[in-house]
């Protein structure tokens, strides 16, 4: 068994690796100035290979991973593992309009066409209960960073309420909140636009303890940032905020921090300076199970 990984994986690879006791090699990757990319594996691979990349950013990453995995299998490849901590695409489940690309389900069948195993942490299954719903093989795996977030939690605060923003976010606040005996409760949220949210807490005082919010993913940080105003509003003092996927794009960050959160943490799905709940242990235990 090998890893293979690239640049933007590389820390979080290094760990899985040694936690797996499995070498790691990079893959070689060069963008040209026009856009496309070049990929090059080592050209003498085992039988078994495990990519290694979160699909932020997805639309060069998901080329790059076609032509990674189509050159795995012509090498002689014979089972080809993808571990994406975070999965792109899961969001767009319908067709909201007449016309509408389904995402989750071309992108689930391109992955399921590439792959033999699809190892995933949290994926925003909204309308659907199984990944291999959106990825039509046996092994679609998802996984949740649930314990690895409550045990964090737990070292950082001894008692606090956990705020999920919307009803998509409930499936982790409340599965968190069981594991670690702490209170929850969910706000409701409109979207208005892609970075325009409104929020509306639910009835209940918020001032007398800290509030741990709990999302997914933060992509432009509106929603983790208009929770954060919100509670404030409501005599708040002590707002934190965690999320599976630190995706933050553009001004995410600045945006939440500057609504007066006072520490904003993420698993390392994505490599970001908040990235500080590792996932390492967790996947390589789902990764000995398969292969076992
Ligand atoms: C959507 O329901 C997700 O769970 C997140 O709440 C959402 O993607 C966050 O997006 P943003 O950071 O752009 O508000």
């Amino acid at each position: 068994m090998l890893i293979l990984t690239f640049p933007d994986y590389l820390k979080q690879a290094q760990r899985l690796a040694s936690s797996l006791n499995v070498p790691l090699l990079e893959v070689v990757l060069h963008r040209f100035p026009d856009g496309e990319s070049l990929i090059r594996l080592p050209p003498s691979l085992p039988a078994h290979v495990i990519i290694c990349r979160s699909l932020n950013q997805p639309n060069d990453k998901l080329i790059e991973l076609l032509l990674c995995a189509t050159t795995a299998r012509q090498l002689g490849v014979k089972r080809i593992t993808l571990i994406a901590p975070y999965l792109c695409y899961m969001r767009q489940d319908i067709a909201n309009q007449p016309g509408e690309a389904v995402s989750q389900r071309i992108i689930g069948k391109l992955l399921a066409d590439l792959f033999d195993d699809v190892i995933t942490v949290d994926p925003h299954l909204h309308r659907i209960s199984t990944l291999n719903q959106a990825i039509p093989i046996k092994n679609a795996i998802s996984l949740t960073a649930a314990d690895e977030i409550g045990f964090f939690l737990q070292k950082k605060l001894v008692h606090a309420l956990l705020l999920g923003p919307d009803s998509e976010s409930e499936q982790w606040v409340a599965a968190i909140a069981e594991k670690i005996g702490f209170d929850y409760a969910i706000a409701e949220k409109q979207r208005r636009g892609d970075r325009l949210v409104e929020i509306s807490l639910p009835n209940r005082s918020f001032s007398e303890m800290p509030v741990v919010i709990i999302d997914d993913m933060a992509s432009t940080g509106r929603t983790l940032a208009g929770t954060v105003r919100q509670l404030q509003a409501a005599g708040n003092k002590e707002t934190y905020a965690v999320v599976t996927h630190a995706l933050f794009c553009g001004d995410a960050e600045a945006h939440i921090l500057q609504a007066g959160v006072r520490g904003l943490w993420s698993t390392d799905s994505i490599d970001h300076p908040t990235s500080c709940i590792h996932l390492d242990l967790l996947i390589a235990k789902t990764v000995l199970a398969l292969v076992r």
